[in-house]
């Protein structure tokens, strides 16, 4: 497998702290760091130096498993009253992606039973772990049944990062590529860069330069020309939250995406775990959608390109209306047509 060996695994448990790629420095620099605290954990979630909503599900496991391994205290009752708090100041540091609320609340779920404080934390450690596990032949999963839906040279658009580095490895989104790569099936990628964080011009194209995939970056605007001129075949993006009637939270421009996609009259598809769905939600409208700091918006690379005094509005992600999406791609199939349906069985099945 190529691209295993050369893309690094974005998180990794070191025991007495986190190992965590840094991917704010990338594509210039592949610097890993160390968090040792859970106050590390909130901020390398907050400043995106994790990111991607699987992987940021994954870091606040093992934040929360790491900050527990600290407590010093002798009654459950009591263990179990400071691993809620830590839960909630986890759960605080960015609002969007529902896999980090539902990666901590299968820990919290985890030491239901525990009898001591001992058993919890041991147990705490083996359930991040098999989180990160799971992710990894879900993402698989997913990538396969991806791959069936697109035939050899076919172009295909993306944006953001729905990679590797933001799950436990393969992504979603890019794990068809990466796939396909192995296996000898020729896929052209056109990644979106992704203003305002350049996810897709940074990560997207770094990632898939790895795996041999043929890859060419483009700015956002060039979206509409590039489906008409390059005669881009299907549009696939990941999500952070998908609500129980399909409507996808994903990164700010993926709606145009979908309009654009639907102008066009090719397929556009959503790829996701189970985990980033939200079926307590109705709808999109009930997702809440993170604006992050007016500097990403104002500043390219460190520099201001906008008057000091103009106002800026930085929502981080928007919601696809399900009308739009062609297909969600899981890891227990593909879901398509009446998606209400189609969400309800596969959560029965
Ligand atoms: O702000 P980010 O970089 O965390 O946003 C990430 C995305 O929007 C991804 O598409 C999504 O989390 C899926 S990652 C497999």
């Amino acid at each position: 497998m190529t691209y295993t060996k050369k893309v690094p695994q974005s998180v990794q448990w070191n025991e007495t702290h986190i190992k965590l790629l840094d991917q704010t420095k990338l594509p210039l620099e592949t610097v890993f760091i160390d968090l040792f605290s859970i106050e590390d954990v909130w901020d390398s979630i907050t400043t995106l130096k994790v990111r991607g909503a699987p992987a940021i599900g994954i870091t606040a496991a093992f934040g929360l498993a790491l900050s527990a391994q600290g407590y010093d205290v002798t009654s459950i009752q009591e263990f179990k009253e400071r691993l809620q708090k830590d839960k909630e100041y986890l759960a605080s540091s960015r609002p969007t992606a529902v896999n980090l609320i539902w990666a901590l609340n299968r820990l919290v779920a985890s030491i239901e039973a525990s009898k001591s404080v001992n058993e919890a934390k041991t147990t705490l450690v083996h359930e991040a772990i098999r989180i990160q596990a799971e992710d990894e032949g879900v993402c698989r999963q997913i990538g396969k049944y991806a791959l069936s839906l697109f035939k050899d040279g076919f172009k295909v658009l993306t944006i953001c990062n729905a990679g590797s580095i933001a799950t436990a490895r393969y992504g979603t989104a890019l794990a068809p590529f990466h796939l396909a790569a192995q296996q000898g099936i020729n896929l052209s990628v056109y990644a979106s860069e992704t203003r305002p964080v350049l996810q897709g011009a940074r990560l997207t194209t770094w990632e898939l330069l790895q795996s041999g995939v043929d890859v060419t970056l483009i700015t956002d605007n060039m979206a509409a020309h590039t489906i008409l001129e390059k005669g881009i075949d299907a549009i696939i993006v990941g999500a952070d939250r998908i609500t129980a009637n399909g409507d996808t939270a994903n990164k700010i421009g993926t709606f145009n995406l979908a309009v654009l996609a639907k102008t066009f009259g090719i397929p556009f598809y959503v790829a996701a775990p189970l985990s980033t769905f939200d079926v307590t939600l109705e709808s999109g409208k009930e997702i809440p959608i993170e604006e992050r700091n007016p500097e990403e918006v104002t500043h390219l690379g460190g520099v201001r390109v906008a008057p000091e005094e103009v106002k800026v509005y930085n929502p981080a992600f928007d919601v696809t209306p399900n009308e739009l999406i062609t297909a969600i791609i899981t890891e227990k199939g593909i879901l398509q047509g009446e998606l209400r349906t189609e969400i309800q069985q596969v959560f029965e099945r």
